[in-house]
């Protein structure tokens, strides 16, 4: 096995069915802003992948920012502290946007970050995130577009990342204990 299958214990969703369930919400995406111009916001760093084949599989005209925060520094654990790093190039005033995530866990980030947009002027805000930790919510996210509901093991992968580390796998897998223990 590779060097970091290793610190793997369970493939939780394999890359097929990431680009699969993708496709569906392109589907759902293209057909709900019709007519209208929409602007994807990537929250760095963990969205790049979905952003990168989310916004592939649409087949409408999209354009794409990127917001860089950060809420779990270097743990496992959000600190509910909320991080602009990089901010938006583009005005929000009027737009249709569409925030992209990897995961909600406790749903601290995407609450502050609805709460920052929401007084930017956009037309409308809806959320996209891959992945969903049900049992960890802290907040209530209101999530238009929901890839999977996941259990509370730390996972990695397809841009989630321990440490940055493990941001580069295709699937989304179970952390081992070994590695953060
Ligand atoms: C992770 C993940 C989400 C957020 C979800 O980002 O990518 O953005 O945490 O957690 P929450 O719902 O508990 O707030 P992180 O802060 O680790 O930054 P990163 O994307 O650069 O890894
Ligand atoms: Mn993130
Ligand atoms: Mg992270």
């Amino acid at each position: 096995s590779s060097e970091i299958s290793r610190d793997l214990t369970t493939v939780l969703v394999t890359e097929e069915q990431i680009q699969e369930k993708l496709v569906e919400l392109a589907a759902r995406i293209d057909a709900d802003y019709v007519g209208k111009d929409l602007l994807l916001v990537g929250v760095l760093k963990g969205a790049v992948m979905v952003m990168a084949d989310l916004s592939r599989a649409l087949t409408s005209h999209v354009s794409i920012d990127w917001m860089a925060v950060s809420s779990y520094g270097a743990g496992t654990k959000s600190s509910g502290v909320v991080q602009i790093r990089k901010d938006l190039d583009s005005d929000l005033t009027d737009r249709h946007v569409l925030i992209v995530e990897d995961i909600i866990d406790s749903g601290l980030t995407l609450s502050w970050l609805l709460e920052n947009f929401a007084s930017r002027g956009a037309a409308s805000i809806e959320v996209c995130a891959l992945l969903r930790k049900p049992e960890a919510a802290k907040v209530e996210i209101d999530c238009k577009y929901v890839g999977f509901d996941i259990p509370t093991d730390f996972v990695v992968g397809y841009g989630l990342d321990f440490n940055e580390r493990y941001r580069n796998l295709r699937d989304v897998a179970v952390l081992a204990p070994h590695v953060y223990a």
